[in-house]
């Protein structure tokens, strides 16, 4: 995929995908984000940094973290907010996403956030839309969810600081997960010094390797010595096919549990990217327990998608100078 989310200046202008992004950018959407986070503790919880700019949430597959949080990271940033009701919306009258997206290009829109169960559709509609439009990837088929990968480096930083000195072990349904993609690129751009994928062969890419990361099948191996450990839902709707004898036995192999904690360092953090599946991937007292930050995670969705927005929308000043 070209990296064509940049400007000539090498300013953001689409957030596609973390592939192919230098290590200062992330590290300014997370500064952006941590000053963003501190709005949130005080009573007028708006800034008025996107005053007068539209954006619309274009969710073509079903959302509650991501939608939400980028409603209220836009409000925040005092930006006009349009969530296009797909279901509702003329898309099921048979019209085509260039014409839906080119209709609401003519209402003078400035950022599409655009979730979508196709790989590439984000990308495909910023090779569409006017100059002035940025297009944010809110997760596209099994390709990638960059904010959500932001989002959670943002939380890893906020806990472990050093990403060099880290061991992260990512664990399940990793061929199907456009987080787990986002993730690993995130993780290895920002230097961590060990990233592990643990799971069943038939859920991990054959491609593996070539990310740079460490192959486990096994849970007692794979966790030794981790610092973080982020858990996958299975991805059912992505599969094709059975690639499971059952979810009880896939529990009973992969699934988080207390015992399972204890191999990595006491002081690990337990992510998640959500939806969780209780007993499938994740145990209900490792998901609720003291070491788990799955509730954090979204919190800083709104920061960190605050960051995205403003600095995107910022590089629209650079377009718009030059035409
Ligand atoms: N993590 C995530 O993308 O969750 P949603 O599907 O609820 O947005």
């Amino acid at each position: 995929m070209t990296n064509n989310q940049l400007t000539e200046n090498g300013h953001l202008r689409h957030f596609l995908t973390i592939e192919g992004l230098k290590r200062p950018l992330l590290t300014e959407i997370m500064d952006h984000a941590e000053q963003y986070s501190s709005l949130s503790h005080r009573q007028v919880k708006k800034v008025p940094l996107l005053r007068g700019k539209t954006i619309v949430n274009l969710f073509f597959e079903n959302s509650t973290r991501t939608r939400t949080t980028f409603e209220l990271a836009a409000k925040r940033l005092s930006a006009d907010v349009i969530n296009l009701n797909i279901s509702t919306s003329a898309t099921s009258k048979g019209e085509s996403l260039l014409d839906t997206l080119h209709n609401l290009e003519s209402m003078h829109c400035d950022m599409f956030v655009v979730r979508h169960n196709q790989s590439g559709a984000a990308e495909f509609i910023a090779q569409h839309v006017a100059p002035h439009i940025s297009v944010i990837n809110a997760g596209d088929g099994c390709h990638a969810h960059p904010t959500q990968a932001m989002l959670d480096m943002f939380t890893i930083r906020r806990h472990k600081q050093h990403f060099p000195d880290l061991r992260v072990a990512i664990i399940g349904d990793i061929l199907h997960s456009r987080v787990a993609r986002s993730q690993i690129h995130a993780l290895s751009t920002l230097g961590v010094g060990e990233i592990r994928v643990i799971g069943p062969k038939t859920l991990l890419p054959s491609d593996c390797k070539t990310l740079g990361v460490h192959v486990y099948h096994d849970m007692e191996a794979g966790l030794k010595d981790v610092d973080v450990i982020i858990t996958l839902r299975l991805q059912h709707e992505r599969m094709e096919g059975a690639l499971l004898p059952s979810a009880r036995e896939y529990f009973q192999c992969y699934g988080l549990t207390d015992d399972k904690l204890s191999i990595a360092n006491p002081d690990a953090i337990v992510m998640h990217p959500g939806p969780i599946n209780r007993g499938v991937e994740i145990a209900s007292s490792v998901a609720d327990g003291p070491q788990s930050v799955i509730l954090e995670q979204v919190t800083h969705g709104i920061a960190v998608r605050m960051a995205v927005m403003s600095i995107a929308l910022g590089a629209q000043s650079e377009i718009e100078a030059q035409s």
